[in-house]
Order: C-alpha cells, then sequence, then structure tokens
C-alpha cells in the first residue's frame, strides 16, 4: 500500500489548518509543502515561516520540496523551521553532493529530485547518500497537471537499483497528476510514496481520496 503525502498547494489557504486535520485524521502519512521561488519554477510559494507555523498544528512528517536556485542558501533555514524531509532538485545546483549533506548535517532526511526531462545517470553518484528519490511526474511549478507515464521507467530503474545494492535505502516518490488511476503503474514499478494536491484538495472528502490511493495499491 502506497503512503499518501497531500500536497497543500491546493489546499484552501485561508483554512488550511482545517485542510490539515482532514488529512491528518485522513489516513495521510505525511505533509508535501511545496517552496517555490518563481525563478527555478515560474510560481512562487510558501516560505521557512509557512514550515514554522505548521510544524506544531500536526504529527504528520514535513516533506518539503524545493523548487528554488541553490537551494543550499535555504537548507539550515527549512531544517531549523521543522521540515522532517528536505528535497532538492539536482537541476537546481551545480553541488547536488553538497546540498545533500548539508541536510544530512542537520539531521533531516535527504531527497534529491529529478524532473521529467532527467535521466536517473544524473543522480546515480548521489544515490548512497539519499532517503528519498522523488521522481517527478509532471513538469514542477503547478498542480492539476498530466502523469506524464514516460516517467515510469525510471521509477523502474531506481527500483533495480535499489535491489542489486544493499547499502542503498530509499523510498521513491512520485509528485505530479497522481489519481487512483496513475498511481498504479507508479506503484507497481517501484514507488512507495505518493504526493497528490489537486486529486486530495479539490475533492469534497479529502479522506476518501486517501483511501482510493490506498485502496488502488492494496494488493
Ligand atoms: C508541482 C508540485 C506538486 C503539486 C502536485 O510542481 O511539486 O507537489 O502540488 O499537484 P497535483 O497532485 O495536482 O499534480
Ligand atoms: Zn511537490
Amino acid at each position: 500500500m502506497i503512503k499518501v503525502a497531500p500536497s497543500i498547494l491546493s489546499a484552501d489557504y485561508v483554512n488550511l489548518q482545517k485542510d490539515i486535520e482532514k488529512v491528518d485524521k485522513g489516513g495521510a502519512e505525511l505533509l508535501h509543502i511545496d517552496i517555490m521561488d518563481g525563478m527555478f519554477v515560474p510560481s512562487i510559494a510558501y516560505g521557512p515561516g509557512w514550515v514554522k507555523e505548521i510544524r506544531p498544528i500536526t504529527g504528520l512528517t514535513l516533506d518539503c520540496h524545493l523548487m528554488i536556485e541553490n537551494p543550499e542558501r535555504y537548507i539550515n533555514t527549512f531544517a531549523d523551521a521543522g521540515a522532517d524531509i528536505i528535497g532538492v532538485h539536482v537541476e537546481s545546483t551545480p553541488h547536488i553532493h553538497r546540498a545533500l549533506q548539508m541536510i544530512k548535517d542537520k539531521n533531516v532526511k535527504a531527497e534529491v529530485v529529478i524532473n521529467p526531462g532527467t535521466p536517473v545517470e544524473m543522480i546515480k553518484p548521489v544515490l548512497y547518500m539519499v532517503d528519498q528519490v522523488l521522481v517527478m511526474t509532471v513538469n514542477p511549478g503547478f498542480g492539476g497537471q498530466k502523469f506524464i507515464p514516460e516517467t515510469i521507467s525510471k521509477i523502474k530503474e531506481l527500483n533495480r537499483l535499489r535491489e542489486e545494492n544493499d547499502s542503498y535505502s530509499y523510498d521513491i516518490e512520485i509528485d505530479g497528476g497522481v489519481n487512483d488511476q496513475t498511481v498504479v503503474g507508479a506503484y507497481n514499478a517501484g514507488a512507495n510514496v505518493a504526493v497528490a494536491g489537486s486529486y486530495v484538495f479539490d475533492a469534497k472528502d479529502p479522506a476518501a481520496r486517501i483511501q482510493a490511493l490506498k485502496d488502488a495499491t492494496n494488493f
């Protein structure tokens, strides 16, 4: 069964606490927080102050996805704000190893992220040091986009590498266009954590949507 990380990018911003309570009670394991700088991606969203305010109101694992240029500038700030996982894009810095090491030095789980156009080859040198790999299943920047099925082969490759190397212990997360249909192929390929924004929060009953993702991968 897949673990679910609702993305607050699609939540009701003025009633955020209520929405977080709904997914917390609804069986989610993580809460996905998208950080966007208007440079690495066109949109702007959520600074460290949000993470700090959210931290005391939920026990969910705070999964912070940094879509910002040179993320190493802000890693300590997000760690101090209360992030449990910090994800950095390999495309966003020439110093991905340093960025991941900085996250680990703060005792936060380190995640490397790849865009749909980036091959697994780009992150092979850092796979030994990460707790999670995020395979973007849409181009980052916006909620509500369509799942790109060609990304599945990268999930399979990461799953194979994990099986072949005893020292690799990362979770494989997917993000973008996840619903009860698209989650199945990704789960079969080896993904074990799914981010879902619009599918969960655009519904009348977010808890039912979380359950639907779990039911679709319960075999
Ligand atoms: C996209 C973000 C996602 C977004 C997913 O850049 O990284 O986390 O919230 O939204 P959906 O699930 O609607 O595709
Ligand atoms: Zn995200």
